[in-house]
């Protein structure tokens, strides 16, 4: 059983995929879950209409839209792992439960479309990875699409994202001319739409194709082994531990539309991925082959179920196992807890989940109990995981209450959605006007709908637009006349001062102006 469970543990790869919307994270997605059975048809993930994905009941505001209001997780088996990819929504379903799905992973994806190279969203989600040093896996997508050049590709994961790269294959010709990938790793070449058992080709040890082969006169063949050579010769080497630490990301091409590459990258993903990681606690690092339970709720997804207002709250396991029905203590009220109803996301029928383990994310049914970065421990030795990264907010709006006579609710409601992790609350320094900050539109959206149905508060939102935030090192250094329109200060809900800058010339002319003040943003 021990064995067993130490096994199981070690199985695990848990992950999300990070790319700007339209780089075929959707399309990816789908075929890796095909690979490992969990779904039968493309389409499904998609399209939400039909098939599993349908089954659950998410919120209101989510069927209205036809979008996924915060970050699922699908899971499933493959060569004797369990795969968990969590979903990370973008455009305007972008919120904080975004990036705080990231610190529910252990590695990373990142999907970048040849044609448009490093994307906004890309950008932002990549710098919560590195912050975190976690290992991230690059798949260069629609190969089978003219795009840039791949040495260019390269080039910009340096330049602009700062990390080195090892290119585990090489594509051979792209576009209308794309023939397949050169794999360095495998030290094969894999033909693009050419059929099962010719579609490996097995090189020498020279790295060329040593019997006869029509490819061998094809002057894309020998291109890519000109630039094989120079990626031997002047590229990074591979190393295990730089992959492992987030400095160098090994970097496969593909075309996820076509399913060409994907499996070669599922399996080689999954060698180096790794297994749940210590993590890090108020009473040290926690193993996650510890045997008693441990977890923290990275989000929390509100009301499943309008009729009953319930929530559920999603844990990713950090040590032991989860059993259901066991009890388990809220570091953060001391009180103890009976986790009786608990979903876990399997793309197949199972929707219960009796039994999980660390690297595994379970759902549990909140009704109100749960705050987002809560820790859940089994036994007595509580303790508390890191906290969670606040995130730098880009969009403001001023909310008052409709009914002056609901004040009591309005606030009430506010404190708890601020609590819970839904929003982020600042306040105007004399006037005391209610500002509210997220880093996307959506948040608003799920603000006031759960203002009205959870707290009976109609709301008046006032869109006052980006802003760049900006917190203080020395407050003494501020007062209120520095305050104007273009440089609005404010306080955050721990009554710390922030700035919201127009743009980023306010900003540039604040700090010319206003030296001596030492602004800084968050992650
Ligand atoms: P996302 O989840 O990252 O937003 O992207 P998604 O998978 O939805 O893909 C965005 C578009 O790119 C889709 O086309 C999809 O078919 C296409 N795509 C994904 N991978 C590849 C690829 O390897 N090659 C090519 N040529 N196209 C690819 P669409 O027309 O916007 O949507 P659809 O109507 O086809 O679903």
């Amino acid at each position: 059983m021990k064995n067993d469970f130490k096994n199981d543990v070690l199985s695990r790869r848990t992950f999300a995929i990070i790319s700007h919307p339209d780089a075929g994270k959707t399309t990816l997605t789908e075929q890796l879950l095909l690979f490992g059975g969990a779904i039968r048809a493309a389409g499904t993930v998609k399209g939400k209409k039909t098939g599993k994905f349908a089954t659950s009941d998410w919120m209101e505001i989510e069927k209205q839209r036809g979008i996924s209001v915060t970050s699922s997780v699908m899971a499933f088996d493959y060569n004797g792992n369990r795969v968990n990819i969590l979903d990370t929504p973008g455009h305007q379903d972008f919120s904080e439960d975004t990036y705080r799905t990231l610190m529910a992973v252990d590695s990373a994806v990142m999907i970048i479309d040849s044609a448009k190279g490093i994307e906004a969203q890309t950008l932002k989600l990549f710098k919560v990875c590195k912050m975190r040093g976690i290992p991230i896996f690059t798949f260069v997508n629609k190969m089978d699409r003219q795009g840039r050049e791949p040495l260019e590709i390269l080039e910009e994961l340096e330049e602009v994202l700062g990390i080195e790269s090892y290119p585990m294959n090489w594509p051979i010709g792209m576009g209308k001319e794309f023939l397949g990938i050169y794999d360095r790793y495998h030290n094969r070449i894999e033909q693009f739409r050419v059929e099962d058992d010719d579609r490996f080709i097995s090189l020498n040890d020279e790295g060329e194709i040593a019997g006869d082969h029509s490819l061998k006169e094809n002057d894309l063949y020998s291109q890519t082994l000109e630039d094989v050579l120079l990626l031997n010769e002047a590229g990074n080497h591979f190393s295990d531990d730089k992959i492992a630490s987030g400095e160098l990301t090994p970097v496969f091409f593909g075309s996820a539309l076509t399913n060409f590459g994907v499996q070669t990258f599922l399996e080689t993903y999954l060698n180096f991925a790794p297994s749940p990681q210590p993590r890090k606690s108020d009473k040290g690092l926690i193993t996650p082959t510890a045997e008693e339970f441990s977890g923290f709720v990275f989000k929390i997804q509100a009301n499943m179920n309008p009729a009953h207002r319930d929530r559920i709250a999603f844990v990713r396991i950090c040590s032991g196992q989860f059993q259901r029905g066991m009890s388990v203590n809220l570091t953060r009220t001391g009180k103890s807890i009976k986790l009786a109803q608990s979903t876990q996301f399997l793309a197949d029928d199972r929707s219960t989940v009796d039994e999980a383990v660390s690297g595994d994310i379970i759902g549990v049914y909140d009704t109100g109990t749960y705050q987002i970065g809560d820790t859940l421990v089994e036994g007595k030795q509580a303790f508390q995981y890191e906290k969670l990264p606040q995130f730098t907010p880009e969009l403001f709006v001023r909310v008052t209450a409709k009914n002056v006579m609901k004040q009591k609710h309005f606030h009430k409601g506010i404190h708890q959605l601020v609590q819970e992790g839904a929003i982020q609350y600042y306040k105007t320094l004399r006037t005391e006007d209610v500002i509210l900050g997220a880093v996307g539109q959506l948040q608003f959206e799920v603000f006031e709908h759960r203002m009205k149905n959870e707290y009976n508060v109609d709301v008046m939102m006032e869109p006052i637009g980006s802003k760049i935030a900006r917190w203080i090192e020395n407050e003494e250094a501020v007062n209120d006349s520095m305050s104007s329109s273009r440089s609005m200060l404010v306080k955050d809900r721990h009554d710390h001062l922030v700035f919201l800058f127009e743009n980023d010339f306010a900003t540039r002319w604040f700090q010319d102006k206003n030296p001596e003040v030492k602004l800084y943003s968050l992650m």
